[in-house]
């Protein structure tokens, strides 16, 4: 045991958190609390009454009532969770609900052993409608790794519209599920329809709260303490946590303030008053706050987008700019300038606001950094920050998903949980006394981090990847790839791509690579390195190595190997070949030898394409983007369309490549495809972060970017520049209303453009940035325009130039032809090192080097 847990254990068992009677609330109907697999309820140990879950299950009941068979010593009450439900198959319950209210789920799970059920080979996966909430769920791991006794799992869900809803519980594989109490609570809406996402301009990033379904992972009374749901307003059952174990770094002071809290406006079940009476800030001295952060640290998991909720309210100043402080996530302003008596307009009325961030790209666990620091620019009359609640919660994913992984206990901890069971003292404080109520059952994960973060940073020769909570990858990466790739291999592969592609043995691709030869070594992404090889004697060929170690990898060169070999067009990247063979497995692309799009406009580009090559590249491009839209079986939305995903061939036609994130459209599923934050920022349709639904007109909002782009030759965000002009959409926008777009091109083209080629040109781009995707002209009427823009131009400029037909023809699929084949690919011409990851490009938005 380590001893610096200690302390923090005891401290963490103050806390001790039980379920109570609730409140009578004005607010909706009684909440259900359901004590599941027992026969008549009962009341828990704060006298809160919990019913028998049997009359919601509905016909096809494949489950068992079970009791536990262990009492831990430090289980907070008897009811719900000494009896189980234990799902042996696919199992729902149905409840009537209100079809146009918010409903709180929280469910609760108690991995004790049951007779005949041994607790560790449970996976469970639980669903309401369409939406994922938990996916081979281990509770036992997620408890054990979290020294808890037991788990709380709290979702709030948008309005169904439907008057009941259904929630499933299924066993993973030959295992079986369970569950020990449910609560379904109406909530009342607590959201806003715009939340503004860190790292998008601001008109671009928007998250809508109205519409989505979210997981709370913690919530906070920031300088306060515990607060019991009992305590909660609105009669939420909600649990607030000190946030002190959440804390990086020292130096902040807190306060309990002695005013009333007036609510105005802010419907009370947003915090409880006590939430808001007390609050933290920074030291008295001026000098120090000027120079220091105030910081919290949350472990979370990544590739979700997360809402995070700051609760403010002031009770000691009360003139505007007196305090005035900005908002950071992950390093990235939210806000600039928050000044809480500009927002209230008073002491004592409380306020919150909402700011959203993806975070991504990250093996297993990923850390949420929400900061607070004066703005000094401002000059306010004191340099001081203030914070009086704090919830994060994670949002729905692409596939309506919530569920992120088990986890992986850290060397230290699993240290730990021999030692406890070498004392096997059920009365030790070392034994498994921790117990977080609420929703932050993330809590300790993240307390435990901390220690081990402050720790390394006292020792910095520390390994990091030894006191993560990921598993050390390295030496064992080899074994843990090979079964994975067993489930992923070419069996999964359609007889279809199979036929469509040629098969290359490993040995082949050694040669083509002088053996993986790091000088050959073109582009490195986000699932591994290409190589430029030679096959057939004379054959340029790109090859892409997947990294043996990404799992998620795997599945998207499956996806890509899919596409492609269905795809066959002349403005299209296509495929060759792959190669399975033992651990590798490879993807082989005709060589693009004029790189991508994007180094011909700027950064120090060698030559400077005329505007009508421009037009010719877009065409292509917008050609390549039609067939995806119309010509294929499916819709194929590209999703990721931007100028390093154009590639440009040894005879300059230009090919759109990155089909890994593609995904077939409407015609397959209903109206959209909803979808988690994928795609580059710069690009990204602000209606797409709305709705979080997918349409064919994302990509023409991204090709409208494109298309400016072009013209302009300057990146599509330019941190460097002047506020209003780093996102190139919103700056064309503005020109556009100002009526100063000319002022916008590209030097180069100054006077090269027929007006009225220019002027069909910028309306046709601008459409494609309509905010709305129904104003946005299809990918066939922008191939239409830049056609007869190209007319336009060419009937002075001479014959040669004469465009291509865009009749369907030209849309056809065509043969492979090695000769003409081009292709590089998207990711793999990483050749500026950009783009390729989320990571990648919130630091090319927080430095501006990274263009
Ligand atoms: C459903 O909820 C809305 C507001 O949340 C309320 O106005 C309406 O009366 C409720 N309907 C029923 C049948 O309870
Ligand atoms: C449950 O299974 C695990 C591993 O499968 C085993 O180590 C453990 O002893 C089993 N527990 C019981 C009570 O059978
Ligand atoms: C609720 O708040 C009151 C007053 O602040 C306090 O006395 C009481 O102990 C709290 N209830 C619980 C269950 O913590
Ligand atoms: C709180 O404010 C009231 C009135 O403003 C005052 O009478 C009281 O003494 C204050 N209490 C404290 C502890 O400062
Ligand atoms: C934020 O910046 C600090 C150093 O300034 C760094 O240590 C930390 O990892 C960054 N956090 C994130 C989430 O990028
Ligand atoms: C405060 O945070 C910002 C953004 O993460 C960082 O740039 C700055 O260095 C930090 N300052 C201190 C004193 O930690
Ligand atoms: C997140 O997504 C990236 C890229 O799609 C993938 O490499 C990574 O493994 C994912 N991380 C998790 C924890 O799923
Ligand atoms: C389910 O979770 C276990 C434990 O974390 C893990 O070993 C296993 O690979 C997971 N299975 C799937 C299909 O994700
Ligand atoms: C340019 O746009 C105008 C207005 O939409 C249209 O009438 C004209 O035909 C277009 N020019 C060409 C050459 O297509």
């Amino acid at each position: 045991m380590n001893p610096g847990l200690i302390p923090l254990i005891v401290y963490l068992s103050l806390l001790f958190n039980t379920l109570s009677e609730a409140q009578p609330s004005s607010a909706g109907p009684r909440p259900l609390a359901l004590n599941c697999g027992s026969k008549d309820g009962g009341h828990d140990a704060d006298n809160r009454k919990w019913e028998s879950d049997d009359k919601y299950l509905v016909a096809a009941d494949k489950s068992v009532s079970s009791t536990a068979l262990t009492h831990e010593a430090s289980l907070c009450s008897d009811v719900p969770y000494m009896t189980a439900r234990i799902f042996k198959g696919e199992t729902s319950y149905k409840f009537n609900v209100n079809s146009t209210s918010r409903y709180i789920i929280r469910l609760h799970f108690y991995p004790s052993n049951y007779p005949d059920y041994n607790i560790s080979d449970s996976y469970s996966v639980v669903t309401t409608g369409t939406m994922t909430l938990l996916r081979n769920f281990s509770a036992f791991i997620t408890a054990e790794a979290l020294s808890q006794a037991y788990l709380i799992r709290e979702y709030s869900l948008a309005a169904f519209n439907s008057d009941s809803i259904t929630l499933t519980f299924k066993p993973a594989d030959k295992s079986f599920a369970f569950v020990n109490g449910i609560e379904l609570i109406t909530e009342p809406e607590l959201f806003d329809d715009k939340a503004g996402l860190v790292g998008v301009a601001d008109t671009a990033g928007t998250i809508d709260g109205v519409s989505s379904n979210m997981q709370t992972m913690f919530r906070l009374n920031v300088g306060g303490q515990y607060i019991h749901p009992k305590n909660d307003s609105g009669g939420l059952m909600r649990s607030w946590y000190d946030d002190m174990p959440y804390m990086f770094g020292a130096g902040t002071i807190s306060h309990v303030g002695n005013v009333t809290i007036d609510y105005k406006g802010l419907p009370e079940a947003t915090a409880p008053a006590d939430v808001y009476r007390t609050a933290r800030s920074q030291g008295p001295d001026p000098n120090i706050n000027k120079h220091s952060n105030v910081t919290w640290v949350f472990q979370v998991d990544a590739n979700f987008t997360y809402l995070v909720r700051f609760h403010f309210c002031e009770y000691h100043l009360e003139k505007i700019n007196q305090r005035v402080f900005k908002i950071l996530l992950n390093n990235e302003t939210a806000f600039n300038s928050a000044d809480i008596i500009a927002w209230t307009g008073g002491k004592g009325i409380p306020t919150r606001k909402d700011y959203a961030v993806y975070i991504g790209n990250k093996r297993g666990d990923a850390e949420l950094w929400v900061t607070l620091h004066t703005n000094i620019d401002l000059q306010p009359e004191f340099y001081d920050i203030l914070l009086n609640g704090l919830e994060v919660f994670k949002l729905s994913d692409a596939r309506s998903n919530l569920a992120g992984q088990n986890p992986v206990p850290s060397e230290m901890m699993q240290k730990q949980l021999i030692a406890n069971r070498e004392a096997h003292d059920p009365n030790s404080i070392c034994s498994k006394q921790v117990i977080v109520g609420g929703a932050a059952t993330v809590g300790v994960a993240a307390i435990v981090l901390l220690i081990m973060i402050r720790k390394k940073r006292r020792a910095p020769g520390s390994d990091p990847g030894s006191t993560s909570w990921l598993p050390v990858y390295g030496t064992s990466t080899a074994s843990k790839s090979t079964t994975s790739r067993k489930s992923h291999g070419s069996n999964s592969l359609s007889k279809d791509a199979v036929c469509n592609c040629r098969y290359f043995s490993l040995l082949e691709i050694k040669r083509a690579t002088n053996n993986f030869d790091e000088s050959k070594v073109i582009g490195v992404g986000g699932f591994g390195k290409v190589y430029k090889g030679v096959v057939d004697g004379n054959m340029m060929v790109a090859v892409k190595r997947s990294n043996p170690s990404s799992e998620q990898g795997v599945n998207e060169f499956m996806t890509e190997i899919e596409m492609l070999s269905k795809l066959r067009h002349r403005h299209l990247v296509s495929l060759i070949g792959f190669c399975e063979e033992g651990d590798e497995m490879v993807l082989v692309y005709d060589y693009m030898g004029k790189g991508t799009l994007r180094q011909h406009l700027y950064r120090g580009n060698k030559i400077t394409l005329s505007w009508i090559q421009r037009l010719e590249l877009l065409i292509g491009a917008a050609k390549g983007l039609h067939y995806l839209h119309t010509g294929a079986k499916y819709t194929i939305i590209h999703r990721d369309v931007k100028t390093t995903n154009i590639l440009c061939d040894d005879s300059w036609v230009a090919k759109v490549s990155d089909f890994g994130l593609s995904k077939t459209g409407p015609n397959m599923h209903q109206n959209h495809v909803s979808t988690v934050v994928k795609g580059s920022f710069g690009y990204l349709d602000p209606e797409y972060f709305r709705r979080q639904q997918l349409t064919e007109k994302s990509d023409v909002y991204s090709f409208g970017v494109v298309l400016f782009e072009v013209l302009c030759a300057r990146p599509a965000l330019n941190p460097s520049l002047p506020k209003e002009q780093v996102s190139l959409a919103d700056y064309a926008l503005q020109s556009a209303r100002k009526g100063t777009l000319e002022e916008m091109v590209d030097p180069h083209l100054k006077g090269k453009i027929k007006a009225e080629a220019f002027n069909n040109f910028t309306d046709c781009s601008i459409r494609c940035l309509s905010d709305h995707g129904m104003e946005r002209p299809s990918m066939g009427d922008v191939l239409w325009t830049l056609e007869s823009c190209l007319r336009i131009e060419t009937k002075v400029e001479g014959t040669t130039n004469s465009p291509k037909s865009s009749s369907p023809s030209d849309m056809v699929e065509v043969p492979i032809d090695n000769s003409d084949m081009i292709a590089m690919h998207l990711n793999t011409l990483n050749l500026d090192n950009d783009d390729d990851d989320d990571d990648a490009i919130f630091s090319q938005i927080v430095n501006p080097q990274g263009r």
